[in-house]
């Protein structure tokens, strides 16, 4: 099932954060809507604000390579559930705003539709 492959990938991908300064490892994994997969790990910087997120890391290939839009995105943190920051949600709503978000714990996920953590998200709509 993909959501599992997901979480998987995600775990596989968490052992490549580079955490330095949190000791806090994240990895991601995406779906494309055409079933190409992306993963991403936390990214730090002694510049704390240069930090890239798991989630974050994972679009930005995605995009970069020409994928502009998700259908599901796993997220594996500590063994407790670890959220998308704000800024993340942000941009999950920019090339995700129909995704499903899989926030994986140790045994157990839970999975939310992107707009439930980011209702009233400001969009490229707002801007016409
Ligand atoms: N972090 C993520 O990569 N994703 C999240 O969903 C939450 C936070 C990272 C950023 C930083 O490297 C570390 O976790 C602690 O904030």
């Amino acid at each position: 099932m993909i959501i599992e492959e997901l979480i998987e990938k995600a775990r596989e991908a968490k052992k490549f954060a580079y955490v330095p300064y949190s000791n806090f490892p994240v990895g991601a994994a995406l779906l494309t809507e055409d079933g190409h997969i992306f993963t991403g790990c936390n990214v730090e910087s002694a510049s704390f604000g240069a930090t890239n997120c798991a989630e974050r890391v994972a679009i930005q290939k995605a995009v970069s390579e020409g994928y502009k839009s998700f259908t599901h995105l796993a997220v594996v943190g500590q063994e407790d559930y670890t959220f998308p920051c704000g800024i993340c949600r942000q941009v999950i709503m920019e090339f995700g705003p129909e995704a499903k978000i899989i926030v994986a714990g140790k045994d157990n996920y839970i999975v939310y539709e992107a707009e439930d953590l980011l209702p009233h998200a400001f969009t490229g709509e707002d801007l016409l």
